[in-house]
């Protein structure tokens, strides 16, 4: 299992930084609190209409249907696949960037055919044409008609604009190679409705689905996460049962043993009463970094809001912020320890036998003597001594801080990690009263583009657009 030790977040550690630890006694106030939660999202889980089937995901049915569905699909494209692409964006993209970065080596791609585990794979999420370009140019050296390649688009609505962009793009390539769509693109979309069903019905695509009630950033455990990874010789067995042992533990009345409530009560808390808006997640663990990333869109885009559920205005929300260790030793680390103590650290190690399979040896000769301390030492006792020294630094700045830590970087832990993490947003999503599960923020922007593009119906938000950006004199520039 993941461990969670959060000493380093309680007011003996940090001072009034930190939380009293009589807050957390047994039969206290926030004890009492969390209960009332943990008894809230047992029910909440299977509501109809509601946004929390992702919870599902490991569990029968939905568990046995994606995995029946993905498994033979992937055995069948992999022996035909050199090339992987995912088009999607957001909740449609990151958590498959998270998976890759995470289970397979950084140098996966560039692996000769038969050493990678899997087809090369490239995640478009964006429309920088200098990006997508360089990409397509790319898979048109090494696969000249696209014979080898697979396109994965990934939209739960199919109306996002750069990933339909992109799906155009491709479809018209497709096309003068003399490509079947229908052999060259998976789906991963609503089952029933929407503009990408409309189009793959249409075209004759493969298609898996992007289940009801489950929101793009909830959906990496389903088949918008999983059919890339099955791709790419990730065992999504191991993640689903990662996610499935999480189940009981984030369940537990007492938060003092259950690490979702602990963890959404510290940040909450910290948060909220003590000025620690910034949450900074720090693996030491290149693998982890990407992971990250994730955090950033779920805790972002679920606990932002203006609004809470009665629809007083409360500006909610926490500031996600990403670093890596040792690197950020090197960069950020001067002003986590002596700027504004306005943050909370998440830090990830992985055990040091976790690292056994690609430990690295210093050797022993040079016989310089201020680096000879180094001589004979492991790579990854080195890495976690850092990581303990930053912890201690951290202290000693009274910075509040907490660790998770992985026995091993494997599927079965990264999905302990994940499902941790979207109950652990569920949970702070409670505690602060909003809505975990929309995003009305991000809709002004995607209908400013709408009229900015040209799209009938939205010439409103063109003019407003055009108004509210008029230039004035205050410029410097030719
Ligand atoms: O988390 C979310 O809901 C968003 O980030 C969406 O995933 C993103 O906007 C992409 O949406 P869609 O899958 O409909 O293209």
């Amino acid at each position: 299992m993941l461990t969670l030790d959060y000493s380093n977040c309680l007011s003996d550690r940090v001072g009034s930084h930190g939380i009293d630890p009589d807050q957390l006694a047994a039969g206290g106030e926030s004890a009492a609190s969390l209960a009332a939660l943990t008894k809230r999202l047992a029910t909440s889980r299977t509501q109809p209409g509601g946004w929390e089937r992702w919870r599902e995901l490991h569990r029968d049915p939905m568990r046995s249907e994606h995995l029946g569905a993905i498994k033979p699909l992937a055995e069948r494209l992999r022996a035909r696949t050199d090339n992987l692409v995912v088009l999607g964006i957001g909740g449609s993209a990151l958590g498959n960037i998270a998976l890759q970065g995470a289970l397979n080596p950084a140098t996966h791609n560039l692996l000769p055919d038969g050493k990678r585990n899997g087809p090369r794979m490239f995640v478009v999420d964006n429309v920088d044409p200098a990006y997508f370009g360089g990409v397509l140019d790319y898979l048109q050296s090494v696969d000249p008609k696209l014979e080898r390649t697979l396109f994965n688009v990934v939209s739960k609505s199919g109306e996002t604009a750069e990933t339909a962009a992109q799906f155009m793009v491709i479809r018209d390539l497709l096309k003068k190679h003399g490509r079947k769509g229908a052999d060259h693109v998976v789906a991963v979309t609503d089952p029933a409705k929407g503009t990408m069903r409309q189009i793959c019905n249409a075209e004759g695509y493969t298609t898996l689905p992007v289940p009801d009630g489950v929101g793009g950033r909830f959906s990496v455990l389903s088949p918008v996460g999983l059919f890339s990874a099955a791709m790419c010789g990730i065992d999504i067995d191991g993640l689903l049962d990662g996610a499935a042992s999480m189940d009981e533990p984030t369940a537990r009345e007492d938060f003092r043993r259950n690490p979702a409530a602990m963890i959404a009560f510290l940040l909450v808390e910290l948060g909220t009463r003590k000025g620690k808006v910034n949450h900074v997640m720090m693996p030491y663990a290149n693998n982890l970094y990407l992971l990250a990333d994730w955090f950033r869109q779920l805790w972002a885009e679920s606990l932002g809001k203006k609004n809470d559920v009665q629809g007083d205005t409360v500006y909610a929300g926490f500031t996600p912020i990403k670093a890596l260790g040792t690197t950020d030793q090197h960069s950020q680390v001067q002003l986590y320890r002596e700027g504004p103590n306005d943050k909370v650290f998440c830090l990830l190690e992985v055990d040091t036998p976790g690292f056994s399979k690609s430990d690295i040896i210093i050797p022993t000769g040079l016989g310089v003597e201020a680096i000879k301390y180094l001589e004979g030492k492991s790579m990854a006792v080195l890495l976690n001594a850092e990581k303990r020294a930053t912890e201690y630094a951290l202290l000693e700045s009274q910075r509040p801080n907490f660790t998770i830590r992985f026995p091993k970087i494997d599927a079965y832990h990264v999905g302990q990690f994940i499902f941790l993490w979207e109950m652990v947003t569920a949970y702070a999503g409670l505690m602060l009263n909003i809505d975990a599960y929309d995003q009305p923020a991000v809709e002004l922007g995607k209908q400013a583009t709408f009229g900015l593009m040209g799209r009938p119906g939205y010439e409103k938000h063109l003019k407003a657009v055009n108004n509210a950006l008029a230039p004035t004199s205050h410029m410097i520039g030719s």
